[in-house]
């Protein structure tokens, strides 16, 4: 396997206090390696968005531990982490969260401007295929459009991993498999880590691994030998 990009070692994470508890991780042992697009399946409620957000730094474990790379995420105070999220982490949530008073170029020049070594807002734009809609603002974009908008505004910054909570969640087969394409691109152009939390069991194949989750564990583990390519796949 190729250098994990993330590592985990028996991670739990219990939600509430007292009487009222969630056991949202129960002991999440997971090798992710480095350049892959892996997809994480589950039910409803089965850890997936907490995983992620632990991977991200946006939420902390409650014990065990986890690495990107060779730095101890759960080792790390707020102010650590939140360097590892600037410095290394993309998110790509459901909805968009564009600036609406924006136009597509400054919703993605909002991140370059903080960035180390961001990438112009057009090249970001352009390796979505949104190139030519970069002076539009998010209200004359398609829910598709509008979601590579936000690709780019996450992959401007060259993060080490993208993070993708639901990307297609809102969007209809076409459009989807758009979004689709366009994270295909980013890994395969830019070799980011890429991992997508889907419902839709359809966007397995074109995973490099998929990630069964089921009460707060894996269940089990795919490596996909034959990837399509997201224009031969729907739903
Ligand atoms: N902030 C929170 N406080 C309390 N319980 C929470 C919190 N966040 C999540 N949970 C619970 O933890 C469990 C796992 O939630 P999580 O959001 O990780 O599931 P998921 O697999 O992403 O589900 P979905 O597919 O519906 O998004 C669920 O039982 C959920 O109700
Ligand atoms: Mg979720």
């Amino acid at each position: 396997m190729a250098r994990p990009v993330y590592r985990t070692q028996d991670l739990t994470k219990v939600y509430g206090s007292g009487a009222v508890t969630v056991e949202a991780l129960r002991g999440v042992d997971l090798d992710l390696p480095s350049g892959e697009m892996s997809v994480l399946l589950g039910a409803s409620g089965s850890g997936k968005s907490t995983l992620l957000n632990i991977l991200g730094g946006l939420d902390t474990a409650t014990s065990g531990r986890v690495w990107f790379r060779d730095v101890e995420l759960t080792g790390l105070d707020d102010r650590g982490l939140t360097a590892y999220r600037r410095d290394h982490v993309g998110f790509v949530f459901q909805f968009y969260n564009l600036v609406p008073s924006l136009t597509a170029r400054e919703n993605v020049a909002l991140v370059t401007e903080i960035a180390r070594q961001p990438m112009d807002p057009r090249e970001a734009l352009e390796r979505v295929g949104m190139g030519h809609r970069i002076e539009h603002f998010p209200a004359e974009l398609s829910g598709g459009e509008q979601q590579r908008v936000a690709i780019a505004r996450a992959i401007a910054k060259r993060p080490d991993v993208l993070l993708c909570d639901e990307p297609t969640g809102a969007l209809d087969s076409t459009t989807g498999v758009q979004v689709l394409e366009a994270l295909d691109a980013v890994n395969a152009e830019l070799g980011t880590s890429i991992v997508v939390i889907t419902h839709n069991a359809a966007i397995r194949e074109i995973a490099h691994r998929v990630i069964h989750f089921a009460d707060g564990r894996i269940a089990r583990i795919e490596e996909n030998a034959r990837r399509r390519a997201p224009a031969e796949i729907a739903w």
